[in-house]
């Protein structure tokens, strides 16, 4: 109770704080689009960026991306020794130009418009793929394959995003179609593009093995998850790195035969 207190009033005071800027970046898209848009806060999370929806007459139209001055830079700045927390500069440029790639594909949003201060890509009423399977954790054997897919597409456009979790994949319940959102973290210097890779599975696979995300039912038939697994994470990433990667995903990490699956899979310890 004090704490979502201590929350709400947060979110108050940063609503406050923001509230020139909305108004300001209201004015120069409505401009830009030649039409009257609303500047609507989304998110009550206060992290390093706020997210608002852009409207039309209550229709959501864009997602706008905000950077948070007020929150500084990230710290620790490189995490887990494999990735590197991006300033708020670095972030909206490189989510730019990640949707401006994978849109070109549908397999991200599509960037719009920018500023100094923000970006915006296109809205999609998606739901993410953590909430579909918190709803229906058996949702997970048809889930994996297609996630698996979808970051085999973006591997192959020569894209990694190094903080692939299930709230960071959206899925669109009328079509299945599937995007990739949220990328604020960039490899660190000196880590090899397939290792890389095998990041972004092994976050996405760690994932999917805590037991609100569908771990439950992939426990009950382990062999049937690493047989998919080896038909749908590419066979060039088997080759091994010399990282101890493993230790960072704690759900890969506990069990033995999760490690041998990644070892077989990835090559990776
Ligand atoms: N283009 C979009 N279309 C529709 N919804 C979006 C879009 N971009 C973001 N969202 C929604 O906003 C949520 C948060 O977005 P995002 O992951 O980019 O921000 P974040 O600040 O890093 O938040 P989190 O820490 O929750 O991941 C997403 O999970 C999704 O529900
Ligand atoms: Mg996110």
């Amino acid at each position: 109770m004090r704490f979502s207190l201590i929350r709400l009033w947060r979110e108050r005071r940063l609503r406050r704080a923001f509230e020139p800027l909305r108004v300001r970046l209201q004015e120069e898209l409505s401009q830009a689009l030649a039409y009257r848009c609303e500047v609507v806060p989304a998110s009550g999370k206060g992290g390093y960026d706020r997210l608002f929806y852009v409207e039309k007459g209550g229709r959501r139209m864009a997602m706008m991306r905000v950077k948070n001055q007020q929150a500084g830079e990230p710290t620790p700045v490189v995490t887990e020794g494999l990735r590197r927390a991006l300033t708020a500069d670095e972030r909206l440029a490189h989510e730019w130009s990640a949707y401006a790639a994978l849109s070109t594909q549908n397999l991200s949003p599509k960037p719009l418009w920018r500023t100094e201060a923000a970006i915006v890509c296109s809205y999609h009423p998606f739901a993410r793929v953590a909430a579909c399977l918190k709803a229906d954790g058996a949702q997970v054997w048809q889930l994996l394959p297609r996630v698996c897919a979808l970051v085999r597409a973006m591997h192959a456009m020569q894209i990694v995003h190094m903080d692939l979790n299930l709230g960071n994949i959206l899925v669109d319940p009328q079509s299945d179609q599937m995007m990739l959102i949220d990328f604020e973290y960039a490899p660190v210097a000196g880590l090899s593009f397939a290792d890389a890779c095998r990041c972004d599975y092994l976050r996405v696979i760690n994932d999917f093995l805590r037991p609100r995300r569908g771990g439950r039912e992939l426990q009950k038939d382990f062999t049937r998850f690493v047989t998919l697994l080896q038909h749908e994470v590419p066979a060039t990433l088997a080759g091994g790195s010399d990282r101890p990667l493993c230790a960072h995903f704690p759900h890969i990490a506990r069990e033995a035969r999760s490690r041998q699956a990644m070892e077989a899979l990835l090559g990776v310890r």
